[in-house]
């Protein structure tokens, strides 16, 4: 068996000299030491041997075993990482090579005009109210003084989800909403999504957006209204542009105005963007009617207030100069990559 052993040392250390791929290396590992191994059949016979015999041939075996070991160990190590560096070699990068071209998302249109305006109000000191877009009846319409068969109904072409139950027509129920838990001192936007069953067309759409605003507290006087939207216009279409307030009437203000500012691509000349007016709308606004506050709990002799509705998507459409409304809201790639 000490004959058997010694060759097989022999063997093993010639074997080894050859190896050099890992998968050669394997190939000896198992040739010698795997299940149907020549040491693992020498040492399995252990059994057989005197007790004399045992431990001297146990003691070479080991010290083949643990020859190979680590000879295999070493001899791994020096292959992968040869490898490795062969690897590096090959993989050499060509900085100079054209990049890959990443698809870059974007904010949407829409959403980038909601942000450049919730951001002038924040600016100064609103803070923003977010609420529901199906709506009761009462919070659309009711508590905003539009009294059932009220012909204010007839202009907003309401879609119905139950009797009192409606997808709201306006981001005023926000103005009812907020009365009704704040109490004043209030400073508050409510942007959003509203709804009219108008047919789509490339001014209507049955779904837009508006920004709410309402402020409340002692003392708050017209001058108040004109200043803060003054502002807000300037801030977004720059320190030059004018503002003119026309009287107007809304059921929920009093007295009520709607705003116009100079065409901010003429500066008030007259263009074929502002149809040769030198002035385009922007915004509803007014005092808050008594009754509303009436209604939110808010003593109208104590308080008063402000409030005003914009549309947002004329405001984008001036800023990105769109001619069709319809383009916002069918998601068409080729459209809102140039945004
Ligand atoms: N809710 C009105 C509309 O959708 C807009 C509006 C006008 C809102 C005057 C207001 C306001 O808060 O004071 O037509």
């Amino acid at each position: 068996m000490k004959e058997q052993l010694q060759a097989i040392k022999l063997s093993v250390e010639s074997a080894l000299k050859d190896a050099d791929t890992l998968e050669a290396l394997e190939e000896i590992r198992i040739k010698y030491m795997g299940k149907k191994g020549e040491l693992t059949a020498v040492l399995k016979g252990m059994g057989k041997l005197t007790p004399e015999e045992r431990p001297v041939i146990g003691a070479l075996a080991n010290e083949i075993r643990q020859n190979l070991e680590t000879e295999i160990e070493s001899k791994k190590k020096t292959i992968e990482s040869r490898l490795e560096e062969e690897k590096l070699k090959s993989e050499v990068i060509d900085i100079t090579m054209p990049g890959k071209k990443t698809n870059v998302g974007k904010l949407h249109p829409m959403t980038q005009v909601m942000n450049t305006l919730k951001e002038i109000f924040m600016g100064m000191g609103f803070s923003i109210a977010e609420g529901p877009e199906v709506e009761y009846d009462y919070y659309n319409f009711e508590a905003l003084n539009i009294p059932k068969n009220h012909p204010a109904r007839d202009t907003q072409d309401t879609f119905y989800i139950e009797d009192n139950i409606v997808l709201r027509t306006q981001t005023s129920p926000m103005q009812v909403r907020v009365m009704e838990k704040t109490k004043p001192p209030i400073r508050i936007i409510a942007p959003g999504r509203v709804y009219r069953s108008d047919t789509q067309d490339a001014t209507h759409s049955p779904v837009f957006h508006q920004i709410e605003g309402l402020v409340v507290d002692k003392n708050i006087t017209m001058a108040d209204l004109k200043g803060t939207l003054e502002r807000f216009v300037k801030e977004l279409y720059g320190e030059d542009t004018r503002v003119r307030f026309r009287p107007h009437h809304f059921p929920f203000t009093e007295p009520s105005a709607e705003m116009d500012y100079s065409c901010f691509n003429c500066g008030g000349k007259g263009c074929s963007v502002c149809k040769g007016e030198g002035w385009i709308e922007i915004l509803g606004c007014g005092m808050v009617h008594p009754k509303v506050l009436e209604n939110c709990g808010i003593d109208p002799e104590e308080y008063t207030g402000f409030a005003f509705g914009i549309g947002l998507e004329r405001i984008a459409m001036g800023k990105f100069n769109i001619n069709d409304l319809r383009l916002f809201f069918e998601n068409d790639m080729r459209f809102l990559e140039q945004f």
